[in-house]
């Protein structure tokens, strides 16, 4: 299974030139690699379309999504059908600065997942922690418990599960990465409950980690054969560092 890679880049940057610039310097830097890795980039909405302009080929996610099944009076939101008509392929849910900065519920959550799945879109749900010191596998389970609530196995497999303890995104108050062997834990902990709950194996879905990588640290995480791919957030702006991580793991054996 190739390694993916998922771009956040959150709500940068401030304009649409410079999103085109990282843009292409991306498309470039990944043009080499596509054999080896899979690369994902989520701009902000509001370039999606410019970028979807660009290429075709490289694919875009949003990162957020309504919870409406289709467009209509919604004020404010975008649908799942919007965003595959851009051209959008995948869609992160369930992101700690959603969950806890705008107070979107487990419950929300699961209808924006639902609504993802039914417009085709491949959703990234992502579950994790707070603090170091939580229960992360009764948080971890009570999120995945209502999230995926009253979805059917094949639905599951079309999800990339993503583990992300918010207390190691690097913008997080003393934010610092967890290690390779905790992120392998947790993963194996939602896989449980996954395949416990669902019969899904492992095997049928992508698994991933989110926290603070960088191209110090990223090969000790995808190194694991386990640990399908990561969802990164600052190194994602800083060009020369991400070119680097590409490289760095489409040369990981
Ligand atoms: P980070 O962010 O890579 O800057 O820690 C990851 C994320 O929040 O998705």
């Amino acid at each position: 299974m190739k390694k993916l890679i998922i771009a956040n880049w959150k709500d940068n940057p401030a304009t649409a030139k410079e999103a085109e610039e990282l843009f292409y310097f991306y498309y470039d830097a990944y043009s080499e690699l596509r054999d080896k890795i899979d690369l994902v980039v989520c701009p902000p909405a509001v370039y999606i379309q410019e970028l979807a302009a660009i290429s075709k080929s490289m694919p875009l996610g949003a990162q957020d999504v309504s919870w409406e099944s289709s467009v209509g009076p919604h004020t404010g939101e975008i649908t799942a059908d919007v965003l595959k008509n851009l051209g959008v392929e995948y869609v992160l849910v369930g992101h700690s600065e959603r969950r806890y900065g705008i107070g979107e519920s487990d419950e929300v959550i699961s209808k924006k997942l639902k609504a993802a799945l039914s417009a085709g879109l491949t959703p990234v749900l992502i579950v994790g922690e707070r603090n170091n010191q939580d229960d992360r596998k009764k948080i971890i389970e009570e999120q995945l418990a209502i999230d995926l609530d009253a979805l059917d196995p094949e639905s599951v497999s079309k999800i990339i599960l993503a583990y992300e303890p918010v207390w190691a995104i690097s913008t997080s108050q003393d934010g610092h990465p967890d290690t390779p062997q905790n992120a392998f834990d947790a993963l194996g902990e939602i896989k449980n409950f996954v395949f416990e709950t669902y019969r899904v194996r492992p095997d049928a879905y992508r698994s991933v980690y989110g926290g603070s990588i960088t191209e110090g640290n990223v090969a000790a995480f995808l190194g694991h054969d386990e640990i399908n791919g990561a969802l990164i957030g600052g190194a994602s702006l800083r060009k020369e560092e991400f070119s680097s991580i590409l490289k760095i793991v489409s040369e990981l054996k």
